[in-house]
């Protein structure tokens, strides 16, 4: 493994639009049906924990009904020839279930639930509802764990380690607005080379970067095609 090319996805909700899971900031998507600041910030949960709840058990039943796409799985072919991490700001388990190996979730995870008091106290639930009154071994509420606004990013630092070794930072499906998320982009090395999936314009300014301008499964497609020959 020592020789191979090293890889970073930074994958957004685009990656998994075509299994069926919502967007965020696509017209129709999420944050035009749901107000973020109630149902995805730290002050929504002190506010109304079981609005908040409710959103998540929906999102978590949602996606017990959806499967990865050829985007994931082309993910996880590539690791027979280069060494994969990818650093994703989705919730969702498609990338493991698409068989990849090295993931870190900035944002949490949707199959999983944490004591409100002690987030290193976290317990796998699946694709089940965490009810009001449910509590943790510490005998606090359960909540989902995910990183809401208003709260740190732990893994952000882990993050921009990996970033900055990337021999190629390939994005896909993120419009790149929310931070620290967005911000790791600047951690890549100046050789690397830089890819970014999306059918849309994303607003970027920066370096050099190949611009994919199709969904994410052609482009993951296309993508393999050119770096397999690199
Ligand atoms: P956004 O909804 O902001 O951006 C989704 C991106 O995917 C857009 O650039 C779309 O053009 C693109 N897209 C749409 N369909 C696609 C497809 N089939 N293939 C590829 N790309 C496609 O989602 P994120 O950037 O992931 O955080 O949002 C970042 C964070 O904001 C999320 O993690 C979430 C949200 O609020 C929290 O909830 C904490």
């Amino acid at each position: 493994m020592e020789n191979f090319k090293k890889i970073v996805a930074l994958t957004g909700a685009g990656i998994s639009a075509e299994s069926g899971i919502t967007t965020f900031r696509d017209s129709g998507g999420m944050w035009e049906q749901y107000d973020v600041m109630e149902v995805a910030s730290i002050d929504g949960w002190h506010k109304n924990p079981q609005l908040m709840l409710h959103f998540y058990n929906e999102r978590r039943k949602q996606l017990g009904e959806v499967e990865p796409n050829d985007a994931h799985r082309i993910l996880a072919e590539l690791e027979k020839d280069f060494d994969v991490t990818i650093v994703t700001q989705n919730v969702d388990d498609l990338h493991e279930r698409g068989g990849s190996t090295k993931i870190i979730h900035l944002h949490g995870e949707l199959t999983k639930a944490r004591s409100s008091t002690d987030p290193n106290m976290i317990i796998d639930i699946g694709n089940n509802p965490i009810e009001w009154g449910e509590t943790a071994p510490d005998g606090s509420q359960l909540r989902p764990h995910i990183v809401w606004f208003g709260e740190a990013v732990p893994l952000i630092s882990t993050a921009a380690e990996i970033v900055s070794k990337a021999d190629i930072l390939l994005i896909v499906g993120s419009s790149l607005n929310v931070y620290p998320a967005a911000g790791l982009v600047g951690y890549a090395d100046r050789n690397a080379k830089i890819y970014l999936i999306d059918p849309n314009e994303v607003a970027y300014s920066g370096r050099n970067i190949t611009m994919i301008r199709e969904k994410a499964t052609t482009g993951m497609k296309k993508f393999k095609d050119e770096i397999i020959i690199i």
